[in-house]
């Protein structure tokens, strides 16, 4: 059977008025505060993909490393003929460079806004024309659970039984804090045992390593990753009505070893007002505003994580520095 369009679904938005208020309540916070999430309007996702091609941003090509020369050896522990649940994925590249290797039988591509999947999707569709196509807008980081919606598609396309491998590639968990890492996953292992047997987590890491090494992947020479942080104020401005001038604002970039994360802020070169449509919120000279963090993890860390999760115990693949790894956990 051939698919010429891919179906596409979205999940009900948070509406501006609510986008509004979470960042108006992150802004009057002390320290202020604005989720990674608004790092990645049209140019932001520019930016980072600019970001990628860095030489001091290890984690992309490394990881990219890892699949192209581990990728079979992978094949041999994940099941044949399942469903490839990709979260966040984006311009859907990582995912079509396994359709061969795990000779993959549907495919749903998870993204904030499905808006963002159509073009890609729809274009992937005509490479892959035999593989059944998802696009699925939602916002996995509130709840991962397949929506009930996706049921006909499944079944039109006797996807109802296939293993489920979930793929969340890229240290995109690293944006999470244990905690809430610990129960994203436990969603993915909840999604998994909704398939078919065997199914499990297919999930890239970032690894714990000296500072010299991380703290430049986050500051680099170019200064793209700084234009990167401050394009989040523009968002801003667009979403909120703020008044933010990014030129009165810093990169800042940090390993904490304690923590185990890189953090980004923004620091307030002058003592300034940031107002907008019913708030204001003032700002010292030197004073920050949070807008990331990059969690690292050592691979004993993230194997208990699985396991605590509800996973099998792990199997993982790394770099020859062993910078990064690949994790496979059954559920
Ligand atoms: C997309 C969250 C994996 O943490 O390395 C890159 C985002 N921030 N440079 C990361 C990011 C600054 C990236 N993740």
């Amino acid at each position: 059977m051939t698919h010429t369009t891919p179906a596409f679904l979205q999940i009900h938005q948070a509406d501006d008025a609510a986008v509004r208020r979470e960042l108006a309540a992150g802004l009057v916070q002390s320290p202020a505060q604005v989720s990674p999430k608004f790092l990645y309007d049209a140019l932001g996702s520019r930016l980072f993909s600019a970001i990628t091609e860095l030489q001091e941003y290890y984690p992309t090509r490394t990881e990219a490393g890892i699949f192209a020369t581990q990728g079979a050896d992978m094949a041999s522990h994940i099941p044949a003929r399942a469903l490839l649940l990709d979260l966040g994925a984006g311009c859907c590249t990582k995912a079509e460079r396994l359709f061969p290797v795990l000779r993959t039988a549907g495919y749903v591509a998870v993204d904030i806004s499905v808006d963002f999947l159509r073009e890609t999707l729809t274009t992937l569709q005509q490479r892959h024309p035999s593989l059944p196509m998802m696009g699925l807008g939602m916002d996995f980081s509130s709840s991962l659970a397949l929506p009930p919606d996706t049921r006909p598609w499944l079944a039109r396309h006797g996807l109802e039984a296939a293993p489920r491998v979930v793929f969340y590639p890229g240290s995109s968990i690293g944006n999470f804090s244990p905690p809430e890492a610990l129960r994203l996953l436990r969603q993915a292992h909840a999604v998994c045992q909704g398939g078919g047997a065997g199914g499990g987590l297919l999930i890239g890491v970032d690894r714990v390593k000296p500072t010299d090494i991380l703290e430049p992947a986050y500051d680099d020479s170019l200064g793209v990753t700084a234009a990167f942080n401050r394009n989040l104020l523009l968002h801003t401005n667009h979403l909120l009505g703020t008044d933010f001038d990014p030129r009165q604002w810093q990169h800042v970039a940090f390993y904490d070893s304690a923590q185990s994360r890189i953090e980004m802020h923004l620091q307030s070169a002058i003592a300034q007002q940031v107002r907008w449509a019913d708030g204001e919120r003032r700002f010292a000279a030197g004073e920050r505003l949070h807008t990331e963090n990059s969690y690292k993890w050592t691979p004993e860390g993230f194997v208990a994580l699985l396991e605590a999760a509800g996973f099998r115990p792990a199997v993982h693949w790394t770099d020859e520095h062993e910078w990064f790894s690949v994790f496979w956990a059954e559920a």
